[in-house]
């Protein structure tokens, strides 16, 4: 069933992780091959990504088949949008991530109009992407959390008075009243989507990561939460996630399927993003997921998850992302520096000034080209003119 069934209930209560043991059971209890044919989910969807990622005797290539197939009825097949870092200051402390405040080796950055409007153009024009994200860190203080809103709003409205068609935001948890300081610059029905990923579900892994003294993220709840205080106020799109290799993958599998189906059931448009760690500047991060085990992850929640677009970033290589492309929805090539596009030379990944280090450091046209050229359609790409676009690596 790829229809959203699901219908707005305004004030409807806040998202609650399921009990890990009680969605096993079920899953426990579910035959794989029939979740594959039948594509239903009678114990819901965590139930199912879960019985097809243990299922012993069910190839991952099968599942890689399965997911496919669903994946190619959507229209269309793939969206992109392109991260801009706007600035790499933040008050959070969370240990995989460069741009945090203790990282007193970090080169901090902050981009003013005329340059995000000029980053804004070089997308358009040199890159022909009208699908942009920004980004900021997490604040403190009231004051500087609303400003932030406000600047971010700002940023949001003149991206589509210049031209693009689909907006991501990615700025950390939001309040009621942030909401509402962001939420005047556009219209509910604009694709604008909020994007809070809670890292890890387990709350003890995310004190560890996240639970710096007085760090702003240390909040989980108000983390959590905040999808539901984007729908209350009349907005559609939400992109929750997972950063994988914080925490145990089946417990994140089952809490971030059921977070997703949550927010379909009231009524949001969901994307998933489910990213795996990379190097930053003076952290450690070395659980690494191997390549298997992602693979099957990602494939397992794609069926699930039919309607559900999966987020796939240049924080994989390219023949990893080969793998893997025809099993999600949104491809969204770029850098985790400050303002790191370029009219005519390389985009920039300084580790000095970075979020953290991608795998693959190629032009977003580039990378989008590369699957177009295959006969795979994006929207919110058109490849640029040579005479348009001037000189391209
Ligand atoms: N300051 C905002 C913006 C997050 S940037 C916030 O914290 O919400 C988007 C995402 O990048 C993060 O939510 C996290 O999932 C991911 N990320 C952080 N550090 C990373 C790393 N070292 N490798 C890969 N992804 C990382
Ligand atoms: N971290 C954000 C996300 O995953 C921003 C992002 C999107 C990004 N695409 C990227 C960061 C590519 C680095 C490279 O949504
Ligand atoms: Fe700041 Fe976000 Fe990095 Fe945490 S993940 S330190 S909130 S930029």
């Amino acid at each position: 069933m790829i229809e959203r069934t699901g219908v707005v209930e305004p004030g409807a209560s806040a998202f609650a992780a399921p009990d890990f043991a009680e969605v096993a059971a079920a899953a426990a209890q579910l035959d794989p091959r029939a979740a594959l044919e039948t594509g239903d989910h009678p114990a819901g969807r965590a139930a199912t990504a879960l019985a097809l990622f243990r299922a012993t005797g069910l190839p991952t290539e099968e599942i890689v088949a399965a997911a496919t197939e669903l994946a190619a009825r959507r229209a269309p097949r793939l969206h992109t949008f392109v991260p801009l870092y706007t600035t790499n200051h933040c008050d959070s402390e969370c240990k995989m991530c460069g741009m945090r405040r203790s990282n007193t080796g970090m080169l901090r950055r902050f981009s003013g109009k005329r340059e995000i409007e000029e980053q804004l153009r070089i997308l358009l024009e040199h890159e022909g992407v009208r699908g942009v994200g920004f980004l900021t860190g997490e604040y403190a203080d009231p004051y500087t959390r609303l400003a932030n809103a406000f600047r971010i709003g700002w940023a949001i409205r003149r991206a589509f008075d210049m031209g693009f068609d689909r907006v991501y935001y990615n700025i950390g948890s939001m309040t009621e009243e942030e909401i509402a300081v962001l939420g005047e610059w556009i219209t509910p029905e604009q694709p604008v989507t909020m994007c809070v990923f809670q890292e890890t579900y387990d709350r003890a892994t995310y004190n560890r990561f996240m639970g710096g003294d007085g760090a702003p993220k240390a909040d989980y709840d108000r983390r959590m939460s905040s999808f539901d205080r984007w729908i209350d106020a009349g907005f559609r799109y939400v992109n929750p996630g997972a950063l994988i290799g914080l925490h145990d993958v089946e417990v994140e599998l089952v809490a971030l399927v059921a977070h997703a189906e949550h927010l379909a059931a009231r009524g949001a448009v969901v994307d998933m993003s489910i990213p795996r760690l990379r190097p930053a500047l003076a952290s450690s991060n070395k659980t690494k997921v191997d390549d298997e085990t992602y693979l099957r992850l990602i494939a397992s929640i794609a069926v699930a998850c039919p309607d559900y677009r999966i987020v796939l970033t240049n924080r994989e290589s390219r023949a990893f992302r080969d793998r893997v492309i025809d099993l999600c929805g949104v491809i969204s090539p770029g850098s985790p520096d400050v303002a790191p596009y370029r009219r005519s030379d390389a985009i920039v990944n300084d580790e000095n000034s970075s979020q953290f280090l991608v795998a693959e450091l190629s032009r977003p046209s580039v990378i989008l080209s590369g699957i177009t050229s295959t006969g795979r359609r994006v929207a919110s790409f058109d490849e640029p003119v040579a005479g348009l676009a001037g000189q391209r690596p």
